[in-house]
């Protein structure tokens, strides 16, 4: 059985709800899964990391087309010398931009040669039923990779 983490910060709920749909579609699809709410930049490590077959990454797009600043970004930079060769997904919430910060962070993740699942799955705001049931299709995805 595949053992999945779920990762995410989120401000106002939307990439939260991305992050369980995720989950649950992993688990219909055998998976084995945790969700971690980063809240601070410790809630997640490289120990950790190492646990896990495969991770899905979610943070909305902050500041400037940046990852959130406080926790996610720390959490995220301490696991980058460990990225390479490992199974990762990326997601997350965006408002009125283009998803930049998703194709920076999707550069980032293959320049330290993270095995992506794909460039990332973006929902515009708070998830629909559409983006809700694309967020299980991915955990279903996840499972079986
Ligand atoms: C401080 C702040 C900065 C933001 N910067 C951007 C941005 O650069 N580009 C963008 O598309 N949306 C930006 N947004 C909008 C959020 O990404 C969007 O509302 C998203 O749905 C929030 O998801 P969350 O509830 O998971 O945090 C910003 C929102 C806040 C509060």
């Amino acid at each position: 059985m595949s053992k999945i983490a779920v990762v995410y910060w989120s401000g106002t709920g939307n990439t939260e709800l991305m992050a369980n749909c995720i989950a649950e579609g992993a688990k219909d699809g055998g998976a084995e899964v945790d969700v971690v709410n980063v809240t601070g930049a410790d809630d997640f490590t490289p120990e950790q990391f190492g646990g896990y077959d495969v991770v899905a990454f979610g943070c909305s797009s902050q500041g400037t087309e940046q990852l959130e600043e406080d926790a996610f970004e720390p959490m995220f930079t301490a696991l980058e010398e460990s990225l390479s060769g490992r199974k990762i997904a990326l997601f997350g919430s965006f408002g009125w931009g283009d998803g930049q910060w998703m194709r920076d962070w999707a550069e980032r993740c293959k320049a330290a040669k993270a095995t992506l699942f794909d460039d990332g799955l973006t929902i515009n705001e708070t998830p629909n039923d559409e983006g809700q049931e694309n967020c299980r299709d991915l955990g279903k995805e996840l499972a079986k990779w």
